[in-house]
Order: structure tokens, then sequence, then C-alpha cells
């Protein structure tokens, strides 16, 4: 193990910092290895707190000069910072240090990325940059000079005043020092204004790299859009005359909200037809919309510590999802969001990472930057939605911009806006955000003398840390349908609180099949006997289009289960049920293609967990590939001329409609090639005439096989462009046949342009082997030695990433004993590396404790 166990943080121990900050005026000279950054900060008594020992967050700063008032002092420093006897008066604190952007790989603080400066501060990069108070509760107005030989030099807020190598800016609003931010390039932009509903003028602006000049557009037309909604549906303007955006090729995550100044991975704004995928476009989009929404939910108003993580990142996905769902088709957005949902948060909640949307206690926070925070605290604002209705929640957000603008905020602050802006108590909904795991209800039913009566029974499993679990406050969405296919209930939503409830619905003239969970009204798993009848029969005829698909996705789940377990040949009750689907013009080509898509192999390793049974990755895989042979066969009559109906006329164009129809048309290509051995795959290769088209058929080819000559094509006419080469090196790591994917993965690590220390680069790679779960779960444990090797190599250059990365090992307790002893040797050795981060260390002491634990 590591020497000293990472010491955690404690949510019980927060306390207020000693002082106020008045004013931040920050110049920093920039050099690759010497970059010079003197701060002068106007500090005051903070009335509010008791202690008023001066402590300021530092790392890796060689501290030059010191001074209180203007007199030189010598604090006492550590690794972690510095402290110093104070006036107990207000007063100026300056500090000049020196540090070495180009010498940061864990790109966070001040770091280059190809020649160009840029800075990553949430959640604690700022203490990288100079000794500051780092915590989210000290707010402060900055005042930034830069000086630097560079073109164009960016930070937050208004520019003030520039001339050639020096730029100066001035940033208004208090902001935390996690929202600072610093760019200096040689960079393009591409601009537009935007007027707000106030009457601001305000200059937008896309700052690329020159080669990739022409790229931005859609990142550009998607701010706008997000500016106009927010200020529609949520009635906020912005606050600043710029808003600039920068695209890195270097970063560790999606993007980043810094106030005014929005640092994006370039894989989020950087499309063209022919480079980026539908999926792009539609991620470029809902980022764009996400770091926008953050000025209110995030910078305006704040967290008071990192345990309230998700009161801006729930609260913001939560409002990136309605921004999607109107731009696009709600009901495709609901079922791709639950979708990713149960892949990745009910995976997490189900296994050794589980926590709660508020965390208690953290080692490293950047390890809680998780989809339990992410997603699960979206679905959870989207239950209070649901519990107050539409206007009750318009209402409390009213309240809470207008009460805590300019706060570091609370989840009780969050809560208490909603308990007064509609009477409710939501002090047992508050347990969300305590309680990990994911509720499991359980229904049964019975039916006597037109009385319909739902028993209903919710448990929670006990998760790390956390045995007994206490009911939920569960809105659930349902609906009636008579035998017949008539809706005899509409959508209606029931509250369970209790352990135990009963819902009784009269004077019905048949036993209805109920539509459980509409619209997957809470982030629980629905435990109920229905047959593949019934299943079929809401495919069919379920008005709610999530428990149409949801229909579609159990019914195939079942028949997958019944062909690992039993051998089972795939029901002729589904395939006739999925041709009917596909068949139906009047559904939107977009769910057509959902439909087709059959549950993950992880999916299905996990329902099988689920069911006390040990999940043989390879029996999964091959059962999947049985299954999509068999759809292929029975729909072969419809192929042909699906493929036809739905190409699309025109030039590309990246909206929902298109993308639904070459979803439809790729989901065909892929079954199709099951019959004709990948001819028609080839030709639609060669032909494509954008990067959906193109990179569809190469996964299909991958899939079936014959991929060769088109993969080095590929790599002919893209080896320039380091985005579309990321979908290259990770489509064949994740695609690679079970007993090939350890070779093919390591051969891609040996590739030339396997730029590993780039995150991008190194989540294709290593992110997308993990992702091939019979691969990674390679019964010689070679994938899992493979990963830990990678991970090792990665901590010591950028622990965040490779921490981030070790979820890989997330469900290794649940197979065989075999895997198990492997898997658990490959963490054990990462465990025991010295100089282990403190990052992975919390992790891989996650992973192995409570896999220890099950086995
Ligand atoms: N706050 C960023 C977001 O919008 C995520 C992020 C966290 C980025 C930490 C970088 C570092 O979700
Ligand atoms: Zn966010």
């Amino acid at each position: 193990m590591t020497d000293a166990a990472p010491q955690p943080v404690f949510l019980k121990d927060y306390t207020p910092f000693g002082f106020l900050v008045d004013q931040v005026e920050l110049n920093v000279h920039l050099h690759p290895t010497a970059t010079r950054v003197r701060a002068k900060i106007a500090f005051r008594p903070n009335p509010a707190a008791r202690d008023r020992r001066f402590f300021l967050h530092g790392e890796d700063l060689t501290l030059i000069s010191a001074a209180i008032d203007g007199t030189p002092v010598t604090p006492e420093i550590t690794p972690e910072g510095l402290s110093c006897p104070v006036p107990e008066a207000p007063f100026t604190w300056e500090a000049e240090v020196e540090i070495a952007p180009a010498e940061n790989t864990a790109l966070e603080g001040l770091y280059m990325s190809n020649g160009m400066y840029c800075t990553q501060c949430e959640a604690e990069g700022f203490r990288k940059i100079t000794f500051y108070p780092d915590r989210p509760d000290v707010m402060a107005p900055f005042r930034v000079r830069i000086d630097g030989d560079l073109p164009v030099l960016l930070s937050n807020g208004n520019p003030v005043a520039q001339g050639a190598g020096w730029a100066e800016w001035n940033d208004p609003w208090p902001k935390p020092s996690y929202l600072f931010a610093l760019v200096a390039g040689e960079l393009v932009a591409t601009s537009d204004r935007f007027t707000t509903s106030e009457g601001r003028e305000v200059a937008l602006n896309v700052w690329v790299r020159p080669a990739d000049q022409g790229k931005a557009d859609y990142a550009l037309d998607s701010l706008i859009r997000s500016m106009k909604w927010d200020e529609e549906v949520y009635g906020r303007a912005y606050d600043l005359d710029v808003f600039n955006i920068v695209a890195v090729d270097d970063f560790n995550m999606g993007a980043m909200e810094n106030k005014g100044l929005n640092v994006f991975n370039s894989r989020y704004v950087l499309a063209s037809p022919e480079t980026a995928t539908d999926r792009d476009y539609e991620n470029i989009e809902r980022i764009i919309a996400h770091e926008y929404f953050h000025n209110w939910t995030g910078d305006r108003i704040t967290c008071r510590d990192w345990f309230q993580l998700s009161l801006k990142e729930g609260l913001t996905v939560f409002r990136d999802s309605q921004f999607s769902a109107d731009m696009r088709s709600a009901a495709v957005k609901r079922i791709e969001d639950v979708m990713t949902l149960r892949a990745r948060q009910f995976r997490e909640d189900n296994g050794p990472l589980a926590h709660p949307v508020r965390p208690e206690s953290y080692a490293e926070i950047n390890n809680f930057y998780t989809a339990t925070v992410y997603e699960k605290g979206a679905e959870v604002i989207g239950m209070v939605r649901r519990l107050v209705g539409p206007e009750g929640y318009a209402k409390a957000l009213d309240l809470y911009f207008a009460r805590h603008d300019g706060q570091a905020c609370t989840i009780e602050d969050w809560l208490q806006v909603f308990e007064e802006a509609t009477g409710r108590d939501l002090t047992r909904f508050k347990r969300w955000y305590s309680q990990a795991g994911t509720p499991r209800v359980k229904v049964t039913e019975d039916f006597k003398d037109g009385t319909y009566t739902l028993h209903l029974e919710q448990k929670t499993p006990p998760t790390p840390g956390q045995d007994e679990k206490l009911p939920q406050v569960i809105p659930l969405a349902l609906g009636l349908l008579s035998p017949n296919g008539d809706e005899v209930l509409p959508t209606t939503v029931i509250e369970l609180t209790e352990a135990r409830q009963e819902a009784v619905f009269e004077g019905l003239a048949a036993k209805p099949v109920p539509s459980l969970l509409r619209g997957f009204s809470a982030p629980v798993i629905l435990e109920r006997d229905s047959t593949p009848e019934e299943r079929a029969f809401l495919l069919a005829h379920d008005t709610d289009p999530f428990n149409k698909w949801e229909a579609g996705r159990s019914l195939a789940r079942e028949v997958l289960i019944a062909m690992v377990t039993e051998d089972a040949a795939p029901a002729p009750a589904w395939l006739d049920a999925l041709a009917a689907v596909v068949r139906d013009e009047a559904l939107d080509p977009a769910f057509r293609a959902l439909a087709l898509r059959l549950p993950g192999e992880d999916e299905l390793a996990e329902a099988l967990a689920d069911r006390g049974a040990v999940p043989d990755p390879l029996a999964i895989h091959a059962a999947r590939e049985r299954a999509k042979t068999a759809v292929a066969r029975h729909l072969d009559p419809l192929w042909a001329g699906l493929y036809a109906q739905m190409a699309c006329p025109g030039p590309y164009s990246p909206g929902a409609a298109d993308a639904g129809r070459r979803a439809l048309r790729l989901a065909a290509l892929g079954y199709m090639a099951r019959l004709d051995g990948g001819a028609r795959a080839q030709a639609h290769f060669s032909a494509a005439d954008n990067m959906t088209d193109e990179i569809g058929a190469l996964s299909v080819l991958l899939e079936t096989g014959g991929a060769d000559e088109a993969l080095d094509r590929f790599a002919r006419r893209w080896g320039h462009d380091r985005l579309v080469m990321d979908k290259w090196f990770g489509l064949q790591a994740t695609l690679a046949a079970p007993e090939r994917a350890v070779a093919v993965t390591r051969a891609l690590t040996e590739h030339a342009d396997f730029t590993w220390k780039n995150p991008n680069r190194f989540r294709a790679v290593i992110g997308g082997f993990s992702a091939n779960a019979a691969g990674f779960h390679d019964a010689s444990g070679a994938g899992y030695d493979l990963v830990a090797d990678w991970l090792i190599r990665l901590d010591a250059v950028n622990p965040q990433t490779a921490a981030r990365m070790s979820t890989a090992f997330e469900t290794w307790a649940r197979y065989d004993e075999g895997r198990r002893e492997k898997a658990q040797a490959a963490l054990e050795r990462i465990a025991a590396r010295e100089g282990l981060s403190r990052d992975m260390g919390e992790m891989v002491g996650r992973l192995l404790a409570a896999g220890r634990i099950a086995a």
C-alpha cells in the first residue's frame, strides 16, 4: 500500500475562512519555464469567522518575495501552503512567485498545450498559480494584467486595455479562485454579437488555433441559442461585455465554465461535416450550453465547499438536458440520458465507488466529478420539479437567483427556496442527497371487481459505509392501458414515501396493463414480473415514448439473458415486435434506431450478477453476436428498403432530423453486413461525404471483419487530424474481437501517434479498451495488466486523468474467482507503487476495499 493513506476532508468540519478578500490584482509575466506571478490581495477579517489563522494554499510555487502592507515578511511554508502572522485589521498581501507552465503535465494550474498557455483551476488548481485561500466560499473581484509575447492574451471579465505584449482584464463579479482563467497564444476567433434582453451588447468569440479556423461555427451558433434559451426559459441574461470560448487540445475534462472565459477540450468545439459526427455536434451543443448556463448556476451562485458540487453540476446538467430536449427530440434525449445514467451512474452506485450525490468525505475532490454528482444530481432536480410542478419550480428558481446571487451556497439553501416558494416539506426528499445506492421498487398487483391495486415496496441496497437505508421519496409516473391497447388512465404521478405502499384504481372494466415509471420519473430500478407478451404489448401500444422504448429494451434484455444462461434461441416474439417497430413509419427514425440497439455487454453482465449469477464475458459477447445475426436475418426483407429510404438528400446538416435518418440507415447497414459480408458497408465507407457515415461504416466493418484496408485508408486520409484520429484509435480498441483485443490495444499503444500524455488520446485507447468488456476481462488477466501498466505510467504525469480511468476496474468483484484474483493483483500492483498520487491512492483503495468484502 501507499505509505500514508490520504487524509480525508469531512463535510461536517466546514468552517468559514478567517478573512474576506475585497480585491485581487494579478500580474502574470509569461515564460515557459519561469513565469512570474505577482499578486496583490486586499484582505479584511471575516466577522462571521472565529478562526483567524492566516493560511494560504500554495503548491509547487517558488516564493520570490512576500509583504504585508508593504513590509517584507517571511512566511512559514509547507508543501500545502503558507502561514504568517497578520494584523487584526484590513491589510494588503503581496507576493511574487515563479512557476514553470511548460513542465506542468498534470494540466492543472497554468500549463502549456501546443505552444499556448492556459489554465485549469477547478477544483484546486489556483494554488499552483499563486498563494491564495483556494476555496470556493472566498469570492472576490479580479483584475489581471498579462505580459507575454503572444498575440492573444485573455482573462476573465471585460478587457480594460491592451498593447503589444500585454493586456489588462477586469472581472467585476466576485468569484472564487476556481473560476479564474488565463489564456495566451496564437489564436484566431470566430465572432458574433448578442444583445441581451437587458440591452447589453456582448461580443462573442470562439478562439481556436489557426489550423482549426473555420471549425467553430457550430459552437458559436450553439452559444447564441443557449444565451437566448436561458433568457426565455430561466429569465437569466448574460452580464459582461464579452464572452470568450477557447479550444485547447490537452484538457482533462470536457470543458470549464471560467467566468467570461470558458475553456474547452477542443473535441467539444471543433466541427466540420467531414471531421465531426452527429454525436459530436450534439455534444458540442450540449456542452457549450452547459458551460454557458454555469454563468448563473455556478458562477453568480457558487458552492460553499466542494461537498456541494452537485448544487452547480446537478442543476446545470438538468438545465442543459432541458435545452437539448427543446432543441431536438425530447423523447430521444430522455432515452439517451437514461441509457447513460444506467451505464455509468447505476454501475457506480452498485459498486465499490458508490457515494451520495453530496459526499460526506473525500481525500481528493477531483475523484468526485462523477456520474452520481452530475447525472444522478440532475435526476434529483428532475424529481423535485415533478413533485412541485413546473410553476412551483419556476417560482423556486426565481427565489434562488434573487436571494443567493453573489453567494456561495449549500444544498440546504437550494431546498429551502423550494420549501418557501411551494410550501412543500422536503425533509424526507433530502435523503436523495445523503443516501447512496439505487433504490429498487418492487411491484406486484391484483385485480378484483373492477379494482386494480399496485403493491409497491422500495428498498435501497447497502453501499460502502452505508448499511442501513431509509425509504426515499419517489415520484412514480404511471398510466394504465386496457387490453385492447387504449389508455384508460393517462399519466398520473403517485408519490412513494414509505417502504411499503399501495395504489388503488377503481372502476376498471378489465385488468389493465400498467405502464410504470413513465419518462423514467425517478432514478430507480423497477422490479416486476412481466411476460414477453406484455412487454411486446407495451412496445406496440404505450403512449409514453420512453416506456415504449423501455418495453423493447427490457424484452431484449430478457431474451439475451436467456440466450446466455440457457443457450436459448432468440425469442420470435421479440424479433416480430422489433420488426413492427422498425416498419412503423409513424415513429421518429431516431427512435427506431435506438430500438435496434441491443443492451450492451456490461448491462447484461450487471443484470446477470443481479440475479446471483457469475457473468461470463465471453458468453455474453457470443450471445449478443448471435442475437444481432438473428435480427439481421429476421428483418432481412426490411434492410434494403430502409437503407434506401433513409438516405439524406442535400448537403449535410447536423440537425436532429437528418441525424436520426443517418442513425437508422447505419443501423440497417450494420445488420446488412451480417448477411452480405460487408459489401455494402465497404461501398458506404468509400462514398461517405461526412464523418458520421465514414466512421459509421468503419465501425460496421470492424464489427463484422474486413476493416483492414478501410482502416489504412482512413489513417492516410486523417493522419493529420488529431480529433479524427482519436476516433480511429478508440474504435479499434473498443470493437476488437475479444480474443484479439489485448493484442490490438497493445499494438495501438506502440503506434507512433499514441501521444499518451494527451488525455483524449489516452482515453481513446485505454478507455476504449476498458469499454470492450470481453477484451478487458480476458480470462488471462492480460487486459487488467495492460490497463494497470498504463495507469501507473500516466499517474506519474497526470494523476487526475489516470485516477478517473481506474474506474475500468469498478466491476471487478462481480466476476469469477480466477478473474477476481487477477484484477485484485493488478490493483494491488498499482497501490504498491511508490509516489502514487493522492488521486490514484484514494481510487485504488476504494476499489480494493469494497471488492475484498464482496470476495
Ligand atoms: N466544471 C466543469 C463542468 O462544467 C468540469 C470540470 C471539473 C472541468 C474539473 C475541469 C476540472 O462540468
Ligand atoms: Zn458543469
